[in-house]
């Protein structure tokens, strides 16, 4: 728990700053959302909008979605990441409806509502059976109800990895501090999480094959409205060079039920 406490902490600060900068909801990630809202909006323009956060954590996107005028249920399992998004709302004067519960058994009780939209960012990669989950995401959509999935990560091409081996001796001889404090909070938290299945940060997948959940997301009856690759780098030196070799690290789908 202790653990839940300090990552909890390091999110905090991202968070509150996502949610009161609407200049940074400038990108393909809330571009997906607005899309979905949208046309959630033209399709129901008297209905209030439900949406699930899924392992939403300290409420990045709750809080996104509540400020485009959607209700909001956060799930989570951790009451300190929990803990931070109700603060957070609670700044915001927002309300805070949060399930705190694994995610699977959330979706298995029969008072779980019917969701417009649910999404899960940097979600999947951490549930053991994800495709059960989206299964379970599928029934919990209204018809013509939205599922947004992003940064899961892909599995790393021959490309990635020799550009992540050459962005990480840039970083360590211009930023060794840094380097090195990053380094000293990975260890820490390895130290700490003896239940390694309780840190939050545990993936049970350290890649997902997006071309393979594609497949998957249609077998279940869902079909596709978008599908984004997203090219990594971390320094904005080297950025430029992951688009131009097509570096992917993370994926993101808009999946939607379709209409009766
Ligand atoms: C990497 S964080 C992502 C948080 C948030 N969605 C975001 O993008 O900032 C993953 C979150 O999943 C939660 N989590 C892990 N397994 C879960 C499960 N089975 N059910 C619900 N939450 C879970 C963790 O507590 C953690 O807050």
């Amino acid at each position: 728990m202790a653990e839940h406490a300090n990552l909890a902490r390091e999110y905090e600060d991202r968070t509150r700053k996502l949610a009161t900068s609407p200049e940074l909801w400038n990108t393909w990630y809330f571009d997906h959302l607005r899309l979905a809202l949208s046309e959630l909006k033209a399709d129901w323009p008297d209905r209030r909008l439900l949406a699930l956060d899924a392992l939403g954590g300290t409420g990045k996107t709750a809080l996104f979605l509540q400020q485009h005028g959607a209700d909001v249920v956060l799930n989570d399992v951790s009451p300190e990441m929990t803990a931070v998004y109700r603060r957070i709302a609670g700044e915001l004067g927002l309300p805070a409806e949060v399930a705190l519960a694994p995610i699977e058994a959330y979706l298995d009780l029969e008072s779980t509502p019917q969701f417009s939209l649910i999404t899960a960012s940097s979600a999947l990669h951490h549930l053991q059976d994800y495709e059960h989950v989206l299964r379970q995401f599928y029934e919990h959509l209204e018809p013509g109800g939205f599922v947004h999935t992003a940064w899961d990560p892909l599995p790393r091409s021959k490309v990635v990895r020799t550009l992540g081996k050459a962005e990480y001796y840039l970083t360590l001889a211009r930023r060794p501090r840094a380097m090195a404090r990053g380094l000293r909070n990975r260890i820490r938290r390895r130290v700490a999480a003896r239940d390694t299945a309780e840190a939050i940060d545990h993936e049970f997948h350290k890649a997902i094959d997006d071309a393979e959940l594609l497949r998957t997301a249609q077998a279940i009856g869902f079909a596709v409205r978008a599908h984004h690759r997203n090219a990594g780098g971390a320094l904005r030196v080297t950025k430029p060079l992951w688009r131009l070799f097509g570096a992917h690290t993370t994926f993101a789908l808009l999946l939607q039920r379709p209409a009766d």
